[in-house]
């Protein structure tokens, strides 16, 4: 197997570099636009970006081979998110490490805004000595608003109460108990009427564009001041800038902008009421370590295990449960195919059913790989966590998934039950020791099998001598048998065998072992492709 290809394309940490290394070829290769991203993304296993490159659905035209998209930082609309989901392309970002050092700039903003620092700091320089121009207000006290209560909007609450700021906070998704100690939580509406200080620590969704608006920034308190380090786009910039004009609002301090660099000449830049820095939101020396760190991190996880962590087009799971999943994942996706390749015909229905409260907590996930067993031989497309639910829907397959106790001797067991040709056909897995994942029933036969393929199932009479006459066959066919195992399940009277090999059959190999006459059938089952 050759080594994992990554493509570095921004600046990312040493640290993160030199994991990475460890664990695949790295290519650093910055400053693409997207017909030179397009070319270096042949042949390329992974893709690691910051917010400089633009990750667009023309440069993934070249992505052949790409698996995961890694966004060292937090906001991803520099990703063209959907684009990837079609190509089935895990895409991931480091939601904490630059939490801290993004909520600590709007902190510095609020406090140097408030102080006239940056303006004061010029005037010296500049020879002056001057102290009226430079009275500021006071935070404590003050009502400070905090739209966001995510990663961020906690780090910028918390402190906010730090500083005896009476502190507010607006968040569709957080209820007050949720909420920092301090901090109570109100409506939008509330929250701009009355706060004096207002900080933005929301995402760039289709939702959030232009969350303020000329309206909104109208509704907010005369006199308020208005920090945003969030994301260019969340602001409407000329209504900010009338509105800084007029007086309505007293100053605004901001990091990120609706075009980034703003031009020369944008109002922005002019307005003495306006304290500015160029997107440095997480630019500290510590954050840069950790997001290179934690996101080289998880794209090795990824290409080495499988496991997905901080995915934003998979089911999430948490980082504790991904660990303990993936082999379930695994084995589950291996029986599925199984499954599907022992009962082949249009697949109508997938029902997964899970025992145990670890699964319970991955259940898309589980279903996310029987589906993509199930169906891998029938899509057009190799399926993935990321497409595989999108991919069956578009083929017709209904899905289930249900919680069941099926199996005390089972801590976790996923059944799998497809209907094919208005049969049902079922199977069942776990994973012995935390890893090794074993098939342990087929249609109501208990069984004892590794499930990875390459495999090979024989139907056969069921006669004393049989499997040493397939075995031997196996031999004069140079084809290497790992592991063996045995069932009956409702196939007519016949026996069955399964072969684990080391190496995929070919299909004369497998015609020849179709002809022995003790044979009735001879299926084999390849590595998968993706
Ligand atoms: C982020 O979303 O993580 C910040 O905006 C930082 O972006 P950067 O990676 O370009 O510094």
């Amino acid at each position: 197997m050759t080594a994992p290809q990554i493509l570095v394309a921004d600046d990312l940490g040493q640290a993160g570099l030199d994991m990475l290394s460890e664990a695949g070829e790295v290519t650093l290769q910055t400053g693409l636009d997207e017909a030179g991203l397009r070319e270096a993304l042949r042949g390329k296993d992974a893709l690691i970006v910051r917010s400089a490159t633009k990750v667009t659905a023309g440069a993934l035209e070249g992505a052949d081979r790409l698996t995961v998209i890694g966004r060292a930082g937090i906001g991803i609309d520099n990703i063209d998110v959907d684009a990837a989901t079609a190509r089935g392309i895990v895409v991931m970002n480091t939601p904490h490490a630059g939490a801290v050092t993004t909520g600590e700039l709007a902190i510095a903003l609020l406090v140097s805004m408030a102080r006239h620092i940056p303006a004061a700091d010029q005037a010296l320089k500049a020879g002056r000595w001057d102290k009226k121009q430079f009275t500021g207000v006071e935070l404590t006290g003050k009502t400070f608003g905090v739209v966001g209560l995510g990663n961020i909007g906690r780090v910028v609450a918390s402190r906010g109460v730090g500083l005896h700021m009476e502190v507010i906070a607006y968040d569709p998704y957080v209820t007050q108990d949720q909420a920092p100690e301090g901090v109570r939580v109100v409506s939008l509406n509330e929250l701009c009427e009355t706060s004096d200080f207002v900080s933005i620590h929301v995402p760039l969704l289709d939702a959030t564009r232009h969350l303020f608006d000329r309206t909104r920034l109208e509704s907010m308190k005369k006199g308020a001041r208005l920090i945003h380090a969030a994301r260019g786009g969340i602001v409407d910039d000329e209504a900010l800038c009338d509105l800084l004009e007029s007086g309505h609002l007293a100053q605004a301090a901001l990091d990120v902008f609706e075009v980034e660099p703003p031009d020369v000449e944008h109002r922005l830049r002019k307005l003495p009421n306006v304290t500015m820095t160029p997107h440095i939101g997480a630019s500290t020396k510590e954050a840069k370590e950790n997001v290179s760190r934690d996101m080289a991190s998880q794209i090795v996880t990824c290409l080495k295990r499988g496991v997905v962590l901080n995915g934003i087009n998979v089911p999430r799971v948490d980082p504790a449960t991904a660990a303990l999943v993936a082999p379930y994942l695994d084995v589950t996706r291996d029986v599925s195919r199984f499954l599907a390749s022992l009962f082949p015909g249009r697949i109508e229905a997938i029902r997964v059913t899970l025992q145990g409260q670890l699964l319970d907590r991955a259940a898309d996930s589980v279903t996310t790989a029987a589906v993509s067993g199930a169906l891998a031989a029938a899509s057009e497309v190799p399926l993935t966590p990321v497409n595989a639910m999108a991919v069956a829907e578009k083929m017709d397959v209904r899905t289930y998934t249900e919680s069941a106790a099926m199996k005390q001797d089972f801590q976790n067991l996923v059944r799998i039950e497809l209907a094919v040709g208005g049969e049902r056909h079922q199977a069942s897995c776990t994973v012995f020791g935390h890893r090794h994942g074993r098939l342990i029933d087929l249609n109501g036969a208990m069984m004892d099998l590794i499930p990875e393929p390459p495999l090979m199932v024989t139907s056969h009479v069921d006669e004393p001598g049989t499997l040493g006459q397939i075995g031997l066959k196996l031999g004069e066919l140079g084809v290497n048998i790992d592991r063996m195992s045995l069932a009956h399940p409702d196939l007519n009277e016949s026996a069955m065998a399964i072969w684990n090999l080391t190496e995929d059959m070919t299909d004369e190999q497998v015609n020849a072992v179709r002809d022995l006459p003790v044979v009735n059938e001879a299926l084999a089952i390849a590595r998968a492709v993706r």
